[in-house]
């Protein structure tokens, strides 16, 4: 975690500078991508005939990126604006593709315990289908990540109306989530790869109080740790609850069902919901329910139990913290074939666990590839769900002048 410190620090030194750029320019400014270009052509032309070091030859498919950032083209919005594909090297060879639509991550290319890498987040090749055909792959959620109740927020004896879009509740911060936003985007350090995602979400948005000015931050450094720092900021109190929205396999996307991956949560509790996935406000013990993942267990093991509607999980978790804020592990995943690990670290007092219940082979993803149910899962760091209903839950209230500041860490290995 040490590495973790020197990344806050670069991130502080960058984050200012960049937020004033995006601040005033809503997309990168014309010399800083022609230095990024630039930049990525001497890069390639250096590494030329020499791949980076750790990348190996059994990966049937890896782009082979030299470390530091590469920028291409992603198609266009429905709106006709180009987007941008980001990719995130490290000197490992590890590399994350990230997409300013959405501020969504694209691609993940790890290597298993053979040095074999493989893409491990379920999406799409190209752009068009994250329009309308995207169940959250990889995506930036926002305003308010899961569920409000009957889409009703009471803020201040006023009462918001919010999209009703998940049966009787609102998900995922309305029809036109932050994942459906084009975000500027701004490289902020090319020795520990970085991009900042910035956009400002209106006064009224979504239903949402308060213009929310976010940024999100990408960085990958070279202990394998990507780095999601989220910030933002409002000009009248409102709610807030950010997360990413990424669907691991890590035996490979498309690569069949995560059942046998063992999984373990640091949490002692969780939020039981109701039929609509509503938290009923208890807040209850793991112990003796499918729900205790204290100690490492297949996702298969007790995933019939678990009841819902589709069966599996979906549920928040009450991250074990001795004090508020605190930043510390929340789950770990192995996959037990390929030996790839992933561990989650964060401040955020709760995380979704969810198998990709809502998937059933319909979806085709990269490649033409069906997905199936439990074809991955996903850890989204969070507040509790529908928080605006709970006065017993964190609040999730962001007053004008305060700034929102999140960090999540997914750290890559083999065992
Ligand atoms: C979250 C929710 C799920 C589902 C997915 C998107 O994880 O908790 O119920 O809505 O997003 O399909």
């Amino acid at each position: 975690m040490r590495s973790l410190l020197i990344a806050f620090s670069i991130l502080a030194l960058a984050l200012p500078q960049a937020r004033a750029q995006t601040s005033h320019h809503q997309h990168q400014s014309a010399p800083h991508r022609e230095n990024a270009m630039h930049h990525h052509r001497e890069k390639s032309s250096h590494h030329q005939g020499k791949a980076a070091p750790s990348v190996q030859q059994g990966a049937t498919y890896h782009p082979n990126t030299p470390p530091g950032v590469q920028i291409a083209n992603f198609g266009k919005s429905q709106s006709n604006v180009p987007i941008k594909l980001y990719t995130l090297t490290n000197s490992n060879g590890i590399s994350v593709n990230l997409t300013n639509y959405g501020a969504t991550l694209v691609n993940l290319w790890v290597p298993d315990r053979r040095g074999k890498f493989e893409d491990i987040v379920l999406g799409y090749d190209s752009l068009t289908p994250y329009f309308t055909n995207s169940p959250y792959f990889g995506a930036t959620v926002g305003r308010y990540a899961n569920r409000i109740a009957r889409g009703e927020l009471n803020l201040n004896g006023i009462t918001y109306p919010l999209p009703i879009n998940n049966g009787p509740n609102s998900l995922h911060g309305g029809k036109v989530g932050f994942n459906k936003r084009i975000w500027a985007a701004q490289i902020v350090s090319r020795k520990e790869p970085a991009v900042v995602f910035s956009m400002t979400s209106p006064d009224g948005d979504q239903g949402y109080p308060g213009a929310l000015q976010t940024w999100v931050t990408f960085m990958l450094n070279n202990q394998n740790e990507l780095v999601i720092l989220y910030e933002a900021t409002t000009h009248r109190p409102t709610v807030l609850n950010l997360t990413n929205h990424s669907y691991f396999n890590l035996a490979g996307e498309g690569n069949g069902k995560v059942l046998h991956s063992l999984v373990r949560i640091n949490a002692s509790r969780y939020t039981p919901t109701d039929a609509h996935l509503i938290p009923t406000g208890e807040i209850r013990s793991v112990a003796g329910t499918p729900f205790d993942f204290r100690t490492l267990k297949p996702i298969g093991a007790s995933i019939h139990q678990t009841g819902g509607n589709p069966i599996g999980y979906d549920n928040n978790f009450v991250l074990n913290k001795p004090l508020f804020k605190q930043f510390g592990f929340a789950a770990e995943v192995i996959e037990p074939n390929s030996g790839r690990t992933l561990q989650v670290f964060t401040d955020q007092p709760g995380i979704q666990f969810y198998t990709a219940n809502f998937l059933n082979g319909t979806i085709k993803g990269k490649g033409g590839k069906k997905y199936p149910q439990y074809g991955a899962f996903c850890l989204e760091t969070q507040h509790f769900p529908d928080s605006p209903h709970q006065a017993r839950f964190p609040s999730t209230v962001l007053y004008p002048g305060d700034t929102f500041r999140s960090v999540t860490v997914y750290k890559f290995g083999v065992r």
